[in-house]
């Protein structure tokens, strides 16, 4: 568990129904193939924020859904999550997550592939167990937008200086599961269906803010602390908002224009260009942007019901713009 977790003051009114969440995971393991079986312990293990479902838990008991439903719901959302991960990691040839090895630096792409799918099937079983059908159409829209917007970013995004563009990646890779996280929640609950709206609208809005911060920390955060080269979707051929709004306000800068012209392919003096971008003022006007979403969040919190997880929910969305990893 990492220092942040331990001291976030959203953590510890959840923490038991979180534990509860950890070993409904874990049951997902009975009845696999050994090795199966001990690569998802293995990824339940290495941890995590557990932010997507300590959204869904905090949503759901400040609207009054069924508890036992809602822990099927906040283990799909963890697993949806794990599986894209482990999907993603193949795909960034990413050896480390989390501290630990990941799947793709022991098993073969085939095996690896297999092991997501696995994780994907296991958590629409539990999405399926909620017993709601919106909350299942809703699951299956999420990864739906998901995998379209990978696709997006490998086959025309690379090199793309478009804010339109990344807004669309950001929304696809990363709100759509948070809007998913809470606007299940919702789903579950007996509410109005303002007060679904508004609290699906909330998970997107921190969704957004999120990645965006992810976005900076990938210039700002020290090596040691991502567990990534700094600037390694720049090296990737990816702008992401830092680099976009640098674009903006140095039009003719000639490495940006460099990385443009080659499709986000090729050398190019990455390290120069990452080196600039630090010292501008792009990565403060992103973390701006990032504090105007979780503005927007916080503004649709105040229409529903004024409980304690009401303020759990604040003080999770006010982390995301203060997080360090
Ligand atoms: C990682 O998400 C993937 C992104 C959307 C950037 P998290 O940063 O929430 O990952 P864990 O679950 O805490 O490891
Ligand atoms: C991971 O995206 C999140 C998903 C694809 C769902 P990234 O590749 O940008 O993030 P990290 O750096 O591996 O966490
Ligand atoms: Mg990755
Ligand atoms: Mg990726």
């Amino acid at each position: 568990m990492s220092d942040e977790r331990m001291t976030a003051s959203f953590i510890s009114p959840v923490e038991d129904r979180l534990a509860a969440v950890e070993a409904h995971m874990r049951l997902q393991a009975e009845d696999a193939h050994p090795d199966l079986a001990a690569a998802l312990l293995h990824l339940i293990d290495a941890g995590g924020k557990r932010l997507r479902p300590i959204i869904t838990i905090l949503t759901g008991e400040l609207l009054g859904a069924p508890p036992d439903r809602l822990l099927d719901l906040s283990a799909a959302v963890e697993l949806l999550h794990t599986a894209t991960l482990v999907h993603d990691d193949l795909i960034d040839g990413a050896l480390l997550r989390r501290g630990m090895p990941t799947i793709n630096a022991g098993w073969t792409p085939a095996a690896t592939i297999l092991t997501g799918d696995f994780i994907f099937a296991r958590a629409a079983k539990l999405a399926a167990a909620t017993g709601s059908v919106a909350v299942m159409d809703m699951f299956a829209e999420a990864l739906t937008v998901i995998v379209d917007g990978e696709i997006r970013q490998q086959f025309t995004s690379k090199g793309l200086a478009d804010l339109d563009d990344y807004y669309h990646r950001i929304y696809a890779k990363t709100a759509s599961l948070f809007e998913l996280a809470s606007g299940a929640a919702a789903i579950l609950s007996p509410v109005s269906s303002d007060e679904r709206e508004a609290a699906r609208r909330f998970g997107l809005e921190i969704g957004m803010a999120f990645q965006i911060m992810d976005d900076v920390l990938d210039f700002s955060a020290a090596q040691s602390r991502l567990g990534k080269p700094v600037g390694s979707d720049l090296r990737n051929g990816l702008l992401t908002l830092p680099a976009l709004l640098f674009h903006e306000d140095n039009p003719g800068d000639s490495d940006i224009q460099d990385l443009i012209r080659r499709n986000g392919h090729g050398p190019g003096d990455v390290d120069r260009l990452v080196d600039k971008i630090q010292a501008s003022d792009a990565i403060n006007q992103a973390v701006e942007e990032a504090e105007r979403y979780v503005q927007r969040a916080l503004t649709l919190l105040d229409t529903l019901p004024d409980r304690p997880q009401r303020e759990g929910l604040e003080d999770l969305a006010r982390y995301i713009v203060t997080r360090e990893h």
